[in-house]
């Protein structure tokens, strides 16, 4: 089985993942029962939101199937390198510093289906958790593949033992509530903890008169998370300025505007750090040596 890529160059070293994850503080995954519903935009916000508050941050882009966290923090496009030294690949750097890897980086165009097989999905995963050289950092925070599938499955599974808790992230709906349910499971059985419920689209701050409209109904976000006896980390409004300044890999500059919605991403974020907080204040730190980088070459790729 192989893979076509458009980069060429050198494969990273196998190592282990306690080892690529000893410099790291924190490490919180995103889960949600299904696709569409906001998990990415949450990642990369709980990203922002903590460099935005100082910490050292990184984001592991898990969704082999739909990876679009580089997108919204603006670094699409981006190449990965390996550091010939060591090995190891070398995450690309977003805003405020955040250290970036996703599967995205690794494919031709943006419009590329990632069409591969579950074995190689998971050996690529697996290979990308523990070859990426992530220093040291306060929070590592990995967006995984929608559902409770194999993917998901897989990286939770190679995390197993390094991870502090799991987001999931819901939309307010009837039907969302026996998906939440199955994502707490998942967590459960995976010996997660579970941070908490993080309702998007909570409700939708109207543009023309800045009002907040309940479309569908209020607090059904808290009442599942209650139902399933996790905490709830509080709702994020559908915005058609957040949509636009996502899709024009903005969501640092959007964070930043002192308005409701970026406010209720950030109260998410302080609800993390507090939780925590024991975590973020440890001594960890992982040694910090010189680069020297060439392409990276994905698991699979032929030789030519
Ligand atoms: N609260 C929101 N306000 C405006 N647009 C949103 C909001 N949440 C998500 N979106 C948009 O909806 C789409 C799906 O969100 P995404 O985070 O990619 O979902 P998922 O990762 O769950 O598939 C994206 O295009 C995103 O820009
Ligand atoms: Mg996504």
């Amino acid at each position: 089985m192989s893979v076509k890529v458009s980069i060429r160059g050198q494969s990273a070293a196998p190592g282990s993942l306690a080892d690529a994850l000893k410099g790291v503080k924190l490490k919180l995954v995103t889960i949600s029962g299904k696709g569409g519903v906001g998990k990415s935009l949450v990642t990369a916000s709980i990203a922002v939101g903590f460099a935005m508050r100082g910490y050292k941050v990184g984001v592991l882009d898990g969704d082999v199937y739909g990876p679009t966290v580089p997108k919204m923090l603006g670094v699409s496009n981006s190449t990965l390198f390996v550091d010939e030294r060591t090995g190891k690949i070398v995450p690309v750097t977003g805003p405020l510093g955040i250290k970036v890897v996703s599967i995205e980086f690794a494919l031709p165009s943006d419009d590329t289906a990632v069409i591969w097989r579950a074995p190689l999905v998971n050996q690529a995963l697996r290979d990308f958790i523990a070859q990426v050289d992530w220093g040291s950092l306060d929070l590592l925070v990995v967006d995984l593949p929608p559902g409770t599938g194999d993917a998901p499955l897989t990286i939770a599974q190679s995390l197993q033992g390094g991870l502090d808790g799991s987001i999931v992230v819901t939309i307010p709906t009837e039907i969302s509530r026996r998906i939440v349910l199955k994502s707490v499971d998942f967590s459960r059985k995976l010996n997660i903890r579970v941070a908490g419920v993080v309702e998007n689209m909570c409700c939708f701050k109207c543009p023309d008169n800045g009002k907040i409209y309940y479309i569908f109904g209020r607090d059904a976000g808290r009442r599942v998370a209650e139902a399933a006896g996790v905490p709830f980390l509080g709702g994020i409004p559908i915005d058609p300025e957040l949509s636009h300044y996502l899709d024009s890999g903005r969501l640092h500059e959007f964070l930043a505007k002192e308005n409701d919605t970026a406010r209720a991403v950030l109260a998410i974020v302080d609800q993390l750090a507090e939780m925590y907080k024991d975590k973020l204040s440890q001594q960890v730190k992982a040694e910090e040596k010189p680069k020297r980088l060439s392409l990276l070459k994905l698991p699979g790729e032929e030789e030519e």
